[in-house]
């Protein structure tokens, strides 16, 4: 039997080149080789309350973008995640697992909770502000139990690869210890304990062009799939630089650096090479970068940019696969279900 093999882009926007190479571009070469799932996270998308006439058009961006990419319906199943109820009732049982203060520790929530507070600084204590907070911003439930619901898509399916970019790992680690604590509770084997998969190679970290950190919807620093050769173009030209290398050798900058990653994922090694011995030797003129950078991006981006194009408005194919994809699903999903219940005492008269 093919291991399982499953995972989900949040409902947020178009896709970017993080999330193009954090998992996408994965998803496309698993699916070959393993039982794969690959779905629309419109649940998680509601913890930062989208616009409600947004939500709907986000899905389909992304279901036209996951199979312009290349994921075949015919190989991998493809699906929304609301389509799947029972994730949401499995998702309240495993709560009666899972600890609100390794949620309240969680990165992301730390994160997010800071920016639905409105509070700047990078200090840890923010319980406090959670708790004390009497004005009415507040910080919402279900993104403080985001990683449940995020473990219950995995575990639903008994899926062993999840295949993720960095910023995931932690998640999946939570995921690992719910599934440890739920059969060890109950003395059962039911869950597999999944892992992220990058063939063999370290989990990406996409970074952004502002010379800071990854590339995020809500930094306002990508490169989507979807741009337009001249907007790309314009963007990468853009990227913040340095005034270059002074003195051969000298040590590399995070804004360069971030500009040499993108060219390991997109350049090939001959030309990332001649560009770190120009750099090397201080000859290097940041404009060519940028310019084979453009270049090297545009030949993966603009086919799948034309692909979605063509696919985005045929709403009976997205709407075919989707619901061919969700019957799939369900039906897996509702036989997990079936076992929690009864493994936690849940009977019918
Ligand atoms: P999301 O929507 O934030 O991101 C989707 C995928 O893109 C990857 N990614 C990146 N990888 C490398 N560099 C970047 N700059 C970058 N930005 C995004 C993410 O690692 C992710 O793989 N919680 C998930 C969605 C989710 C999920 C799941 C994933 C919900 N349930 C179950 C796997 C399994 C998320 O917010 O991804």
């Amino acid at each position: 039997m093919k291991e399982v093999v499953l995972s989900g882009i949040r409902a947020t926007g178009n896709l970017h080149l993080g999330n193009y190479f954090g998992a996408l571009s994965k998803f496309v070469r698993m699916q070959n080789d393993y039982d794969c799932l690959f779905f629309i996270a419109d649940l998680h998308a509601l913890t930062t309350h989208p616009d409600p006439k947004m939500l709907h058009s986000n899905v389909k961006n992304i279901l036209a973008e996951y199979l312009a990419a290349g994921i075949d319906p015919e190989k991998a199943t493809i699906f929304v995640q609301s389509d799947i109820p029972e994730i949401s009732e499995l998702y309240l049982l495993l709560n009666m697992h899972v600890g609100i203060g390794e949620l309240m520790r969680t990165a992301s929530f730390k994160d997010k909770a800071r920016k639905q507070l409105g509070i700047k600084s990078d200090s840890d204590d923010i319980e406090k502000e959670i708790i004390g907070n009497e004005s009415n911003k507040r910080v919402n439930a279900g993104l403080l139990t985001y990683p449940t619901l995020m473990a219950v898509d995995i575990l639903i399916q008994k899926a062993h690869k999840v295949p993720v970019g960095k910023d995931q790992e932690q998640h999946l680690e939570l995921t690992r210890r719910f599934a440890r604590r739920f059969n060890s509770f109950y003395g059962v084997e039911l869950f597999p304990e999944p892992e992220n998969f990058n063939f063999g190679g370290t989990p990406v970290k996409v970074p952004g062009l502002d010379g800071s950190g990854k590339m995020g919807k809500s930094e306002g620093n990508c490169i989507y799939l979807i741009d337009e050769e001249k907007v790309l173009r314009k963007k990468v030209m853009r990227a913040v630089t340095d005034e270059g290398p002074k003195e051969p050798n000298s040590p590399v900058s995070q804004p360069i650096q971030n500009l040499f990653t993108l060219m390991e994922l997109t350049s090939s090694p001959e030309t990332l090479q001649q560009f770190r011995d120009a750099y090397a030797d201080c000859s290097i003129r940041y404009g060519d970068l940028k310019k084979q950078l453009a270049e090297d991006i545009l030949r993966i981006t603009l086919p799948i940019r034309e692909r979605i194009l063509d696919i985005q408005n045929d709403d009976a194919y997205l709407s075919r696969v989707v619901r061919q994809g969700a019957e799939r699903a369900r039906e897996r999903a509702a036989k997990t279900l079936q076992e929690v219940r009864e493994i936690m005492g849940i009977r019918k008269f």
